[in-house]
């Protein structure tokens, strides 16, 4: 029985992945990515960004998010689609002028029109607006917030909206929103002015990106997910890992599979979370190397594809 075989028997939608680029090379990896019974959905981690995407003004380029999407759907794999509305990962045209308010709001149209279409009827959700907050609750400022003002995140949904296949699910997707503080307040009020004004907003992604021995609790995150759910917006954990200090132990790696379990047991014990995205199952394609210095083996397969105790810890809770 793989991850995904028992999330379903759980009751949740998918247990799923994230799959960047480089790893389609890898044979051994794409043996398990490709998995149905391990992973019932994946996610691209980087082939829709919009740098990749509209390389060029109005030069539409989906090769990238493609070639992780076309391999899911012939898999029998979800797709998650990320994403469509980021600070980062732009290309430098988006960033290197000066557009008006009005430039900036007809590009990111024309940006979520093509790029929505392209994936018509592919993808289970669109993660429509990624990180957009600070961790007071406020707006981040960044190229969005400055030029176009606070209403770029109706615009961004309403866009999405009007573009999407059917049934697509619209979300708002963030990290350290996976306890109530600050930022997940600021998402709640965010779903509620929404909501009164008719704009469509269908879910909300906790990424959970995890520390080993500092991870939220598992009543913090069923508290959490509720806040949303009592909202009519469903939930997802949309980019699970959990990093550990290096030099790894056999007691750090113990403390990482409760804290892995204690997000799966969140979410397949709450009405309204739908799956499970774990944000790269395999070390050596891990991005916490990169970006978090000293930190590492957050993901549930060792770089000899055998698995962690958080592997077992994980199927054990499903
Ligand atoms: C990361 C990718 O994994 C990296 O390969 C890339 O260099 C940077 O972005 N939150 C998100 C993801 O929403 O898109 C990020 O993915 C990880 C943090």
């Amino acid at each position: 029985q793989g991850l995904n075989d028992l999330a379903r028997k759980a009751g949740l939608l998918y247990f799923g992945t994230a799959i960047d680029n480089p790893s389609l090379n890898n044979s051994k990896y794409m043996s398990i990515a490709t998995d149905s019974h391990i992973f019932g959905q994946v996610t691209p981690a980087n082939g829709q960004k919009w740098m990749y995407i509209e390389p060029e003004r109005n030069v539409f380029d989906y090769s990238m998010g493609d070639a992780i999407i076309r391999p899911a759907i012939q898999h029998g794999q979800l797709r998650r689609c990320h994403n469509l509305v980021w600070h980062s990962q732009l290309p430098d045209w988006l960033t290197g002028t000066n557009y008006t308010k009005s430039e900036l709001i007809s590009i990111l149209e024309n940006h979520i029109a093509h790029e929505v279409k392209h994936y018509y009827g592919q993808c289970y959700a669109w993660d429509v607006v990624n990180e957009a907050l600070n961790e007071d609750g406020t707006l981040r400022s960044d190229l969005w917030l400055t030029t176009i003002g606070p209403e770029y995140l109706e615009l961004a949904f309403e866009f999405a909206a009007k573009y999407v296949s059917p049934g697509t699910k619209l979300y708002y997707n963030d990290y350290n929103i996976e306890t109530i503080n600050n930022k997940s307040l600021a998402v709640v009020s965010l779903i509620k002015s929404f909501k009164k004004k008719g704009i469509r907003i269908d879910g909300v992604g906790l990424q959970s990106h995890f520390t080993a021995g500092s991870s939220p609790s598992y009543d913090q995150q069923v508290a959490n997910m509720a806040q949303f759910t009592s909202l009519d917006v469903e939930v997802a954990i949309t980019e699970l890992d959990v990093r550990v200090n290096l030099p790894d132990d056999a007691t750090k790696e113990a403390q990482q599979a409760s804290d892995y379990a204690n997000a799966v047991k969140a979410c397949k014990d709450t009405d309204g979370c739908v799956g499970v995205t774990v944000w790269d199952f395999y070390d050596p394609f891990s991005w916490v190397p990169g970006v978090f210095a000293g930190q590492g083996d957050a993901d549930l397969w060792w770089g000899n594809f055998t698995m962690k105790p958080a592997y077992y810890s994980v199927a054990e809770v499903l």
